[in-house]
């Protein structure tokens, strides 16, 4: 593992002002481990989490979980990276699929949406995965591949970023991927990456889809896997630090 372990939570479309002290409870679990710890709430939430953490003098990054790739505009509705670090972000999430199959978000919008993060100094965390569908097809090579040609632009060369593999059939179904299948896609990943930018870049390579406190341990021990993006056991201080304890 090039790095200490990235664990990362998604709280998606939860949360309202009182889980700020679910994250100043993760806080204290974060403060015994050696990995990084971010956590990505709402946009709604994010200045406010971003000051208490920063006030209780946490190390943990908050982020964004997604936003426009240009810096302002007339874009009703959209954040702008400027707008997420000016809210106290260190990180964002681009390309989760649920963006990409809720919202109809093509891989060159994700690709210009990282360059909207790297712009302002923000760590972006890019997703892929397929979907069962592609998987039963034998696709899943074809299609990462192709999110990653596609999603990561040339700009990425010497930056920090993430890459986070969750396969859609893993999120939010209780469904892990095999050892080998987990393994298979950051293999992938990690020679997509090595063949284009050729050592200039060294990601983390996340997994994410169903981690669980009882299988996070397990997951981290797999080879290429540099961190773990959780979604719904990340928004429960007493679930979310147990992931962390396995780190
Ligand atoms: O981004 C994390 C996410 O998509 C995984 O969600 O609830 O399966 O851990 P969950």
């Amino acid at each position: 593992m090039p790095h200490i372990p990235l664990i990362a939570g998604n709280w998606k479309m939860h949360g309202l002002s009182q889980a700020v002290s679910e994250a100043l409870a993760i806080d204290a679990a974060a403060r015994q481990s050696s990995a990084r710890i971010a956590l990505f709430p709402p946009a709604t939430l994010l200045h406010r989490l971003s000051q208490a953490l920063a006030e209780a003098g946490s190390s943990i990054i908050t982020g964004g979980q997604d936003c426009h790739c240009e810096a302002d505009g007339a874009f009703t509705g959209d954040v702008s990276a400027e707008m997420l670090k000016d809210a106290g972000a260190g990180m964002v999430i681009l390309g989760h699929s649920e963006r990409r199959h809720g919202h109809g978000e093509p891989c060159a919008l994700v690709a210009k949406k990282v360059l909207g993060a790297l712009r302002v100094g923000l760590e972006p965390v890019i997703c892929i995965g397929e979907t069962l569908e592609e998987r039963l097809a034998g696709e899943t090579h074809a299609v990462l591949n192709r999110q990653l040609r596609a999603s990561l632009p040339e700009e990425l060369t010497g930056q920090v970023f993430h890459v986070a593999y969750e396969p859609v059939w893993a999120i939010g179904t209780g469904h892990i991927p095999t050892d080998e299948q987990v393994v298979d896609a950051m293999v992938l990943v990690k020679s997509y990456l090595e063949e284009r930018f050729h050592g200039q870049v060294t990601p983390h390579v996340l997994y994410g889809g169903s981690v669980k406190p009882d299988n996070a341990a397990h997951l981290l021990t797999l080879d290429g896997v540099g961190g773990l993006l959780v979604g719904g056991a990340s928004l429960k201080a007493a679930d979310f630090n147990r992931i962390i304890a396995a780190a």
